[in-house]
């Protein structure tokens, strides 16, 4: 790795760490979670970086991907657990990074359980480690704990301008023989739950990603990848940020996002859930392999 490239991904990581304490400070029952999305953000392009994704708040059983949408009347709930997970990104090099809060009180252990499950899977990163090596550390202390791990959650590599990149980090033991190798940067991510340990998709979306240009019919659509590709780049965005930087009507911006989304120009990521009344916990640190020596962002 470059000296550049690395001195970006820590300015990433030390930018994500206030940002996550400052989350703690303002966080409470009762805050209105799209001003605490919109504060965070703003003090992450403050100090120099930019969100690689809007800020997720997912709350209870939602494991993922929920950020509020545009002047959202969502507060945070009495008694909720809440997953903070925050990308920063300098010239693209991404720290993806997550903490668990618990406001009931109640979940201290699952909460360890992805913390501990987090530790022991980072003594685990060095050139060589087996992925499945990684995923069966991480499924033996939570199963310990008397929980699940969820299994079609995964920790990622994070490469320039890009958040989801190989190699897939598993969080069980999948037997993935791939080994970490020099030069990767990767996020490793546990996820704990009293459920069964695996999510589903809900109808909501409030997060998307440029997938491909392509030619397109409608004026609103192309004015809206333009926007996207010049703000974003192939990183994912909250419809909230282009609801608030880009002047347009909110009509114009329904239909211009309807033809990106059946022309597949977007993605969306909708919320991942554990079943009703279940609990999901997470933490999450971002590491580079560089040169038989390991960097933890975070
Ligand atoms: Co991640």
């Amino acid at each position: 790795m470059e000296k550049e490239e690395i001195a970006a991904y820590k300015k990433a990581g030390e930018i994500v760490k206030e940002a996550h304490e400052l989350s703690k400070k303002k966080l409470k029952v009762g805050t209105n979670l799209f001003d605490f999305s919109e504060e965070i953000e703003s003090a992450i392009k403050k100090k120099g970086g930019f969100p690689a994704f809007p800020i997720n708040l997912s709350v209870n059983n939602v494991a993922a991907h929920y950020t509020p949408s545009f002047e959202s009347e969502d507060v945070l709930e009495e008694n909720a657990v809440i997953k903070v997970d925050i990308g920063v990104h300098v010239d693209g090099y991404i720290c993806d990074t997550a903490e668990t809060i618990d406001f009931s009180g109640k979940q201290t252990e699952m909460v360890n359980a992805t913390k501990e499950a987090l530790e022991a899977a980072v003594k685990l990163v060095k050139e060589e480690t087996e992925l499945g090596v990684i995923g069966e550390k991480i499924q033996k202390i939570i199963k310990g704990k008397g929980f699940n791990p969820i299994q079609n959650l995964s920790g990622h590599g994070v490469q320039q301008y890009d958040a989801h990149t190989y190699p897939t980090i598993p969080n069980i033991a999948n037997n993935d023989t791939k080994v970490l190798e020099d030069d990767m940067a990767i996020a490793i991510e546990p996820f704990a739950t009293d459920g069964q340990g695996f999510v589903k998709e809900g109808s909501q979306a409030e997060i998307f990603q440029m997938e491909e240009k392509k030619p397109l019919r409608g004026r609103e659509a192309r004015k809206i990848i333009d926007f996207i590709e010049e703000e974003y780049s192939t990183l994912p965005f909250a419809e909230r940020w282009v609801q608030r930087d880009l002047e347009m009507s909110e009509f114009s911006r329904k239909i211009g996002l309807r033809e990106l989304m059946q022309k597949k120009c977007i993605g969306a990521f909708p919320l991942l859930k554990e079943d009703e009344e279940k609990t999901v916990t997470q933490a999450e640190t971002t590491l580079l392999l560089n040169e038989g020596k390991v960097i933890r962002l975070y």
